[in-house]
């Protein structure tokens, strides 16, 4: 049998725990918090006074703030291309009598997802300290460049893809949030906290798809976690371009004011690695082919060799200037 129909008899053994993976991972609609609540309430007569406050404390946080808020921002509202791109994963199917759990795992975790870029865009709308505008325009780029991330439609690496990715938003939402509470923006700080929370359990949650893979299928999980790896997980953005910029231009950019910002490091790439390395106890997996225990023999040594590289690693102090925030808006 090929490696694409075991893959997709893998994905059909699982099926039947994905129901009790979104009841586990997921929370219900009517128990989860909607933007709103962490937003003024237009409806109410307090409201520009709120808005007013929003606007006052947002002028405490500085540029590379602002950069990386509108970065994290239009990441999570590229969300159609996500959501598109999972539907497309082989054994996932919407579509009549094959209609699977796994195309009602896409979209209930969507449905989840939406509601971050909801929440921010809001919140920089309010806070009159970005050029909306702009943001929306990068926004748009970013929908239609689509991103390419190195999986194809195995989802065995897609897995692995989101598995990294939800623990790396985790740790920048964390982080953003913890600097808006410093410079006393408990709102923005609150909103930032719980999005980390729901990007933690969807990252609990995927990382739980390839440990039951791994049971079903080793071989082929290892060596699609070490190509994965190979490729080096891209960031779901890595296509951002401003205005009248060429695809992918400002992602350096972004990145290195992450890296200023000790917002997103080389090192939580690693710290990342290690961990999935091992939740997935990649040193206890038995019986392997001789390919998948070279695989595992890489991915055990990655940790240490980006260790050595990420030290000697410099971020660049580049002036260059987004479009997003006011340039006098550069603190
Ligand atoms: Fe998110
Ligand atoms: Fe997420």
């Amino acid at each position: 049998m090929s490696a694409k129909n075991i893959r997709i008899e893998v994905m059909q053994a699982i099926e039947s725990k994905v129901n009790g993976f979104i009841d586990q991972y997921l929370i219900p609609i009517q128990d989860i918090w909607q933007p709103t609540d962490f937003l003024p309430d237009s409806q109410s007569d307090g409201f520009l006074d709120a808005v007013k406050q929003i606007q006052e404390e947002s002028k405490e946080l500085g540029y590379d703030f602002w950069v990386t808020m509108v970065a994290d921002t239009i990441t999570e509202e590229a969300l159609p291309t996500y959501e598109s791109w999972l539907m497309d994963v082989e054994g996932v199917d919407q579509h009549g009598e094959n209609k699977n759990g796994w195309s009602k795992w896409v979209r209930h975790w969507t449905a989840e997802e939406n509601r971050h870029g909801d929440v921010l865009n809001k919140y920089l709308y309010l806070s009159g300290r970005v050029n909306m505008r702009e943001v929306e325009i990068t926004t748009q780029h970013l929908i239609a460049d689509g991103f390419d991330i190195g999986t194809d439609r195995d989802p065995y690496k897609n897995f692995v893809y989101t598995s990294f990715q939800e623990l790396a938003t985790n740790i920048s939402h964390k982080r953003v949030g913890q600097m808006a509470k410093k410079g006393g923006n408990t709102l923005l700080g609150k909103m930032c906290t719980i999005i980390a929370g729901d990007e933690m359990r969807h990252h609990l949650a995927y990382r739980e798809f390839v440990k039951s893979i791994f049971e079903h299928d080793p071989n082929q999980m290892m060596l699609a976690f070490a190509d994965m790896m190979k490729k080096k997980i891209v960031m779901p953005a890595h296509f951002l371009r401003e205005s009248g910029g060429s695809i992918g231009t400002a992602f350096e950019n972004f990145s290195n004011c992450a890296q200023r910002l000790g917002v997103y490091t080389a090192m939580d790439y690693i710290d990342i690695l290690k961990k999935l390395n091992t939740y997935w106890e990649l040193d206890s997996i038995r019986a392997l082919n001789d390919d998948a225990e070279r695989a595992r023999d890489y991915l055990m040594k990655l940790p240490e060799r980006l260790e050595r590289i990420a030290t000697r690693m410099k971020f660049p102090e580049d002036d260059y200037q987004f479009k997003w925030v006011e340039a006098n808006g550069r603190l």
